[in-house]
């Protein structure tokens, strides 16, 4: 009775029978006996119960996959769609392997290792055309070159092997897919993993009246509208001035050459090297190769703006452009004179020498007529130094 009264406090009404059955009777043999029989019963009914759920739920399964199979090969005769989707399925996930170009990144296959691009400006009709030649290797097996072109009209591109072996790749098809903002060079064969190869593409394209990529902007000087070109590349419209692996984790080298009118000047982020004039007026400027870097620090200018210079006490030359009457005015000298203390305090705060030849600061007033200045600060090589990008606006 005790242990009655104990379980009952406990709240485990249930094993009631069974505690009373096990042990408050075990004193005599007979019922001993009674327990046993018990015992087995109720062990035999357990198995038995087991086996029929067992094989009903067997039962059940092939049932099941009887049905599937019916409703797969009713779709088969085109009333239902599982079966569609499911081919549809396989086929977009084929198309992922066969055509990169629908994805929203650019394949990890290429890697530009050089890129050679000359430029010509017509500031007359708003037009540029260029040719890239871009060095790059290849890190897995592939037959497309996918890189990034965005508004630009390719008109010719042509590949080439540069190892042993040097000569053209034939092109299978070749075009533009807008919605990535790509252009996809199919090839004929695939190009082999630790080998480098090149390609050419010439194009044209606007010099759009928009804050983005190689775009136009005017000012009034003397009562006449000036017209100059800049770009804004950052953070993904190189893509809009020449094809190219416009993806941060794509750094190379870039050699710019700008040809233009002898009346206007040409700045980029390096110094020029070379500059050829041409007999008819106009002026070829081939600068200096850049660090490696990627796509959105490039910029380039062509304007007729004059320059204000400084030197920072480790001597690097701080030039300020902007439009002549600004310049005449001292409207620059407070951003001339600021960007000299930023550079000295980041080389200071640094410790690192500023790493280029020049800083280049580009200004100009919005068109609310304010005006407004920004210095880039780059990281080249993981350590943060000032860009000597043409910062713009
Ligand atoms: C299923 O397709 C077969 C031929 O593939 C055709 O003979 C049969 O009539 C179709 N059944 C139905 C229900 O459409
Ligand atoms: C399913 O595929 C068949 C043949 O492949 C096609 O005729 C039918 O239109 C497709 N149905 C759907 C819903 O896509
Ligand atoms: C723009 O002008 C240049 C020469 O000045 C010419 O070669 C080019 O075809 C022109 N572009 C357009 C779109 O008219
Ligand atoms: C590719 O471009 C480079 C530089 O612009 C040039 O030297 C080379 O001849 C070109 N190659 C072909 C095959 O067009
Ligand atoms: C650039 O400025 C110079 C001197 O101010 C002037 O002679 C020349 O015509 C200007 N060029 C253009 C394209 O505005
Ligand atoms: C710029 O600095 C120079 C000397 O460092 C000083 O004479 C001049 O007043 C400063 N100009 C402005 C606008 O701060």
């Amino acid at each position: 009775m005790g242990i009655e009264e104990n379980s009952m406090r406990n709240g485990r009404g249930l094993s009631d029978q069974w505690a009373d059955s096990v042990v408050v009777r075990p004193r005599t043999t007979e019922r001993h006996i009674t327990v046993h029989k018990r015992l087995v019963l109720g062990f035999a009914i357990s198995i038995l119960t087991l086996i029929i759920v067992t094989v009903i739920a067997v039962l059940l399964g092939i049932r099941f996959e009887e049905c599937a199979g019916e409703s797969s090969s009713r779709s088969a005769n085109g009333s239902a769609t599982k079966f569609n989707q499911s081919r549809d399925a396989n086929f977009n996930h084929k198309d992922e392997d066969i055509q990169p170009w629908r994805q929203l990144r650019l394949p990890t296959s290429l890697r530009p290792r050089n890129y050679d691009l000359k430029m010509s400006v017509y500031m007359d009709n708003f037009t540029f055309s260029g040719e890239v030649n871009i060095e790059f290797e290849c890190i897995k097996s592939t037959k497309f070159i996918v890189l990034h072109a965005d508004r630009l009209a390719v008109e010719k591109a042509v590949v080439y092997s540069d190892n042993k072996k040097p000569g053209v790749i034939r092109i299978h098809r070749q075009f533009q897919y807008p919605a990535n903002q790509v252009y996809v060079i199919a090839l004929h064969r695939e190009l082999k993993p630790m080998r480098t190869y090149k390609v050419n593409i010439s194009f044209e394209a606007q010099i759009e009246n928009e804050l983005l990529g190689f775009f136009r902007s005017s000012y009034v000087l003397h009562g006449e509208r000036r017209y100059l070109a800049v770009t804004q590349f950052s953070p993904t419209h190189a893509r809009k001035a020449f094809p190219c692996f416009d993806e941060p984790i794509y750094k190379a080298i870039f050699k710019i050459s700008l040809r233009h009118e002898s009346a206007y000047l040409s700045l980029s982020n390096m110094p020029v090297e070379l500059s050829v004039p041409d007999e008819d007026g106009w002026v070829t400027n081939h600068f200096f190769r850049t660090p490696r870097m990627s796509t959105y620090y490039l910029a380039w200018a062509v304007c007729n703006f004059t320059y204000k210079e400084t030197f920072t006490d480790s001597g690097v030359a701080i030039r300020l452009y902007a439009r002549p009457n600004a310049i005449e005015r001292g409207f620059g000298d407070y951003a001339l004179n600021i960007t000299k203390k930023l550079l000295q305090f980041y080389e200071d705060y640094f410790k690192v020498k500023y790493s280029l030849p020049k800083l280049v600061v580009f200004r100009d007033r919005d068109s609310s007529g304010q005006m407004v200045s920004q210095i880039v600060i780059l990281t080249l090589a993981g350590r943060a130094v000032p860009d000597t990008a043409v910062s713009s606006y």
